[in-house]
């Protein structure tokens, strides 16, 4: 059978994807070193969706029907709905967050309480109503079964974290790009996460990097009260927490940081001032942007190019990269950028 073969460090990325396509074999995954095999049902397709890939024939082993959801679903769906059936869900904590396409909305209970079956880790399955909007970022959600909850605690990168899914941000699909900038943070750094939500940035680099200061700043008071919550949680004691709009706080705390965190995609660019403001010779900044395919890095490079100009600053870019999908053809991007 044909497999796709990733390095462990996409391999979460890869799974998401290939589950989201309908491309995932019920055959379970072989470790080989520091590598990963999928087992999938179109190798040509899986490849051209998961980059720096490679397909590769093996003998995986398979999963029980009674353990996949789509075995449970095969005595509950027709073929046609089977079909077309894309599992497509987030977890975290103990909450599964689905996305249930218009044809197969009739069918989302049976969905949800199969869920519920094959794993035991999930308790609670909700349903996204809409994507995320309005300042905090939040989205709606609709309970579909198991505990009626939206509170969790959610592990990651060595961390706790508790969170509200549908009071505060949070996306379990960021821990890669949690980890990639904890390992990039150097002893004795002062840190500022701009848009800290519930702490997840703020936890990992304070937890598991030797970091001298990570201050966070959200202006969601849920966020806030959560991130509050998650220092204790996490027994952080390198950390400071502000809530409110990083455009009045980080004025008022007239500090220099050694790097700078802004991910807060759908409008980072109107703060580059502010981040721009807390930067001295060396400061690194994390950018964050949604961009089209065509537009990677460009777009991103020519915001951050014109807010160093408009303050009579120099940069250098360093590095970008592709952390996430926002919508077909729309990608979530970090550009990493030093000041000079
Ligand atoms: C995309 S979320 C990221 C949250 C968190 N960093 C994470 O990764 O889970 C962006 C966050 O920025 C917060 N936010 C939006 N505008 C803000 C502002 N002007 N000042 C501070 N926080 C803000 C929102 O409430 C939201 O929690």
């Amino acid at each position: 059978m044909k497999g796709l073969k990733v390095s462990l460090k996409d391999a979460q990325r890869t799974k998401e994807i290939l589950h989201a396509n309908g491309l995932m074999a019920d055959c379970k995954a072989i470790k080989e070193g520091s590598f990963l095999i999928f087992p999938v049902k179109t190798a040509a397709n899986a490849k051209k969706l998961v980059k720096n890939s490679e397909v590769v024939e093996k003998k995986f082993e398979k999963i029980e029907k009674s353990k996949t959801l789509r075995g449970i679903l095969e005595k509950k769906l027709t073929k046609n709905e089977l079909d077309m059936l894309k599992t497509s869900f987030d977890v975290v904590g103990t909450i599964a967050i689905l996305e249930v396409e218009k044809e197969m909305e009739k069918k989302e209970k049976v969905l949800a309480e199969s869920l519920l079956k094959i794993n035991p880790r999930i308790k609670t399955v909700l349903k996204k109503e809409g994507g995320h909007g309005g300042e905090f970022r939040v989205q709606r959600m609709r309970f579909l079964a198991g505990d009626d909850t939206r509170e969790t605690i959610h592990r990651e990168n060595g961390i706790q974290l508790k969170i509200n899914v549908e009071t505060v941000y949070f996306s379990s699909r960021l821990s890669t790009e949690r980890k990639r900038i904890a390992e990039l943070v150097k002893p004795n750094e002062k840190v500022l996460v701009m848009f800290s939500g519930a702490g997840p940035y703020v936890c990992v680099i304070a937890k598991k990097t030797n970091a001298k200061d990570v201050v966070g700043v959200e202006i969601n008071p849920e966020g806030h009260r959560y991130a509050v919550e998650n220092l204790l949680l996490n027994k952080i004691n390198n950390a400071r927490l502000y809530l409110g709009d990083v455009k009045e706080i980080i004025p008022k705390l007239n500090e220099k940081f050694d790097r700078i965190l802004m991910p807060l995609p759908k409008s980072a660019e109107d703060f580059l001032d502010t981040a721009l403001s807390a930067s001295k010779k060396g400061t690194i900044v994390h950018f964050y942007d949604f961009l089209e395919e065509k537009d990677i890095p460009q777009k991103a490079v020519e915001k951050i190019e014109s807010a160093c100009k408009r303050n009579k600053m120099k940069c250098k870019i360093l590095h970008y990269v592709k952390c996430g999908q926002n919508a077909p053809r729309n990608y979530r991007v970090c550009v990493d950028f030093e000041v000079e």
